[in-house]
């Protein structure tokens, strides 16, 4: 495995002074830096990141030396005559493009009026700040810069800190912004264009403002609440003042991923910052304070205190993504975001982890290609549920403690894992380490089979592989300190095999399913379906738990279906979350006419007594969770056929001249049943019209959705010619793929278009994370034998570094989605042929 070379320890820069002056018209930019630097050891070379630059000069210590920039791991070698050593200031002057690809530096179009506008802004992390100017692009080369950009007159020019002065020079302004904090490249930015903003003071006196393109700008106030709550939340939670005077929003119309933690300037797409009351969903809403809590942790955790490598990505985002849910319960404690978390972040985590082609949450990068593929479920997911069993385990206050406590010790600097655990350990005495290694150094979680005898249960614990395949093959000795909560108390259960005495509830062992493992019961399931839970996480629990020791050859499968007919009384929306998951699974997998069939009925028996009583119209002020599980069970009914509903959702349809006709949170619903149901031709027109024309991001995502959604082939090979025409933004392409990969009627036709457009793919999705979901998407589809020739046939040539993973992890899903599907095919018919409901 080759490593890549780090550049910080022969050059340590301290200062940049940076200049750059982009010209939209001809997508180029020009710029120059002066970096001030220590070179430890004499040396008559000095290298630097610069990737895709055009260098026109360079000078050291005022002395003209040779440069070459090679392409291999982006290195700019500067060569002096003689031996450098010491202070050392470095002036280059260099040129660079601007391109589409929603890195370095990129274009955002809009309209306005009519008319063609474009912002220009930037996305450095993980490693693009090289393809914008020369620097020592590594987590761990902290420094301050000072920044000076050149722009057309009459535009907001936005960068981390406030404008330090502007001067005008013909068309052009020049800012310099005021120095910012000692920090690490990844989180410098820009972004400058016709914006307009709304702005607020926190309490500490930092400024919050909130931007969008002009005529978005009434769409900011709901952050711009949120973020001034969440702010002084932060302040008051890590101790720590907020780190700059000032704090800026941007809902950029063009962005790679969610949001980007920028040091005082977070940058969002646009359906992760705006709310317009009437068209925004709600479970938008959440998400956008979910994404302002996430990106505003970061400002401490992550930009204060930055990891060392990538390796320990995970401490970054793995905090933020447990926080989220924090700073969620705090302005919305009745949204029960910890209810959200376990049916999104920590099942995920589950899912990925019980692959073979998974990896530990502290993870070797051996090659830079690599880091963006590590910006996935594990880091994000695992890491986060990995941190709520460690705040289970220590208790908020020795937990917040050591947290303030980190946090001070190492701000303006870079730590490793080890260190979060040390000052974890010295605040609450207790042996966070010893707890947390395994979880965060070993891959994979474990399946504690749990069985009860007279008077005690007896407890095995062994690695959890959901491919048969992979569990005959691999032994793993692992044993995992594993937290179960025993009639009210905590035990660590850290031994292959042990005994307890009998607790009252076994289904209240893993009690808020916080910790990350499976429970299997055996035949003692039997008894536990008979009366489930009170508890709504223990009945979200014992149900993911049996379905995916189902898909993993632990359980039969009719054994999973028996409980799952037991939640026709069920009114909790996460429980719902999982049991219309789980369907759409099955259908999916076992791929047959009947199966459908008796899938459909099923669902719409088990959706009645909701459907009955949520109905299609919402109702005054109701309930947060009944407005978000309506549509839910309309989409449960109407997959079910109940043609109430699905004539329901046309005549809606029909009656609505635009989207905004249609109630925010169940225009998904109308949508899908109109691509279903409706008249083909004219409901496909109106789709893309309405498409076409939309004004908000989250219309655009839904309508994309739907188009993507139809049966009729030639309707599929329409959608699928649009996603490389300029009518889908290349920040939505993934959506569209995976969409259309979902589409049962589309699958086969997505497969040849990905197989024939993958150049396409490549050009346009290369240097994003995006791409490596590319071959999971097409993994998780299908599950046959012939698909999986077809899948080797085409990656094994395809395993760049960037991608290897994905790939692997693809083929993996597949094959165990087969193997499922060949076990139990049979008896899922029979089961479904009897098909009882209680
Ligand atoms: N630091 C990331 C953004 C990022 C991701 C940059 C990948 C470069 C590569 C940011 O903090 C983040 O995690 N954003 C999430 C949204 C968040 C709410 C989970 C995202 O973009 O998906
Ligand atoms: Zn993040």
């Amino acid at each position: 495995m080759k490593n890549v070379p780090r550049l910080l320890e022969q050059f340590t820069p301290k200062h940049y002074d940076l200049f750059l002056a982009p010209d939209r018209e001809a997508s180029v930019f020009n710029g120059k830096v002066v970096v001030t630097a220590d070179i430890p050891k004499p040396t008559t070379a000095v290298k630097l990141h610069a990737k895709g630059l055009n260098i026109k000069a360079a000078i050291i210590n005022g002395q003209p030396v040779g440069s070459s920039l090679a392409e291999k791991n982006d290195e700019l070698t500067l060569t002096a005559k003689e031996k450098l050593r010491g202070k050392a200031i470095i002036e280059i002057e260099f040129a660079g493009k601007i391109t589409e690809h929603m890195h370095g530096i990129y274009p955002c179009n809009f309209e306005l009026n009519g008319k063609k506008k474009q912002l220009l802004a930037t996305q450095f992390e993980s490693h693009h700040a090289r393809e914008v100017f020369p620097c020592i692009d590594e987590p761990a080369a902290k420094a301050t810069f000072d920044l000076t950009l050149t722009t057309p007159v009459g535009e907001t020019v936005l960068a981390n800190t406030p404008p330090r002065s502007q001067k005008k020079i013909g068309d052009s302004v020049v800012t310099s912004f005021e120095t910012t904090p000692i920090m690490s490249t990844y989180l410098l930015a820009f972004v400058y264009g016709e914006m307009r903003s709304k702005e607020k003071k926190a309490k500490s006196g930092v400024l919050v403002r909130a931007w969008a393109i002009p005529d978005k700008v009434s769409q900011v106030d709901f952050a711009l609440d949120c973020a001034v709550k969440i702010l002084e939340h932060f302040e008051d939670y890590f101790r720590i003042p907020f780190p700059l005077p000032r704090c800026d929003f941007v809902a950029l119309p063009d962005f790679a991923s969610g949001a980007m933690e920028n040091w005082g300037l977070i940058t969002f797409r646009e359906v992760a910052l705006l709310v317009d009351e009437k068209n925004t969903s709600l479970d938008t809403k959440q998400e956008v304070v979910r994404v302002i809590g996430h990106e505003l942790a970061h400002q401490w955790f992550g930009n204060l205190v930055t990891m060392e490598w990538w390796d320990d990505l995970w401490l970054n985002e793995g905090f933020a993504s447990w926080i989220e849910a924090f700073a969620v319960d705090l302005l919305f404690p009745e949204w029960r975001p910890w209810e959200n978390f376990v049916s999104t972040r920590y099942m995920s985590a589950l899912s990925l982890d019980a692959l073979e082609h998974t990896h530990p949450v502290q993870v070797p990068v051996p090659d830079p290609e690599e880091i963006r593929t590590i910006f996935d479920s594990i880091s994000y997911n695992k890491g986060s549920s990995v941190i709520r069993m460690l705040h289970a385990y220590l208790g908020p206050e020795d937990f917040q403690k050591g947290l303030t406590h980190y946090l001070k010790q190492h701000s303006y600097k870079n730590t490793t894992t080890n260190d979060l655990w040390s000052a974890l350990e010295q605040t609450s005495g207790k042996p966070v380490r010893k707890f947390m290694s395994v979880w965060t150094e070993q891959p994979g979680f474990p399946v504690v089979t749990v069985a009860p005898r007279q008077e005690q249960i007896e407890l095995e614990q062994t690695r959890y592989f959901i491919n048969p395949r992979v569990q005959k093959k691999k032994r793993d000795a692992t044993v995992w300190p594993v937290p179960l909560r025993v009639n009210g108390d905590d035990i660590l259960f850290d031994k292959k095999k042990g005994a307890l005495s009998k607790p009252d509830s076994l289904t209240a062992l893993n009690t808020g399913a916080t910790g990350l493992y499976l429970l299997n019961f055996g035949d003692t399931l039997d008894g536990l379906a008979v009366r489930l839970p009170e508890n709504q996480l223990e009945r979200w629990t014992l149900l993911h738990n049996s379905f995916q020791l189902a898909k993993g050859s632990f359980l039969s499968t009719d054994k999973a279906l028996d409980l799952l007919s037991r939640y026709s009384q069920e009114d909790n929306l996460i429980v719902w979350e999982l049991i219309s998951s789980q369907i759409g699974h099955m259908v999916r997998v076992f791929e047959d006419k009947e199966i459908r069939r008796a899938f459909r009925k099923l669902s719409v028996r088990l959706a009645r007594k909701q459907l009955d009583r949520l109905g299609w119209d919402p109702k005054k002020d109701e309930d947060h969770f009944d407005q978000l599980l309506r549509p839910l069970i309309l989409g449960l009914a109407a997959f079910g056929r109940e043609e109430t509903v699905i004539a329901d959702g046309l005549r809606r349809f029909e009656a609505a001249k635009s989207p905004s006709d249609i109630d925010a949170d169940l225009r998904s619903v109308v949508f899908s049943i109109a691509a279903r149901h409706g008249e083909e031709s004219s409901a496909y027109r109106k789709l893309l019209g309405w498409y076409r024309s939309a004004r908000s991001a989250e219309d655009r995502e839904i309508l994309g959705g739907a188009l993507t959604d139809f049966k009729q082939p030639e309707l599929v090979e329409k959608s699928l010619a649009l996603i490389t025409t300029k009518d889908v933004r290349l920040q939505d392409i993934g959506q569209w793929v995976s969409g259309s990969f979902a589409n049962r009627h589309a699958k086969q036709a997505t497969w040849l278009w990905l197989k024939k457009n993958w150049s396409w793919v490549e050009d346009k999705l290369g240097q994003d994370m995006m791409m490596s979901y590319f071959p999971i998407f097409v993994g998780r589809t299908f599950a046959t034998q012939e698909m999986l020739k077809e899948y080797d046939a085409f990656f094994s040539k395809r395993k760049t570094p960037g991608l290897a993973r994905g790939i692997a992890q693809g083929r993996e899903t597949l094959e165990w989605q087969m193997l499922w599907r060949e076990r139990d095919i049979e008896s899922v018919q029979r089961w479904l042929g009897l098909s009882p409901l209680y």
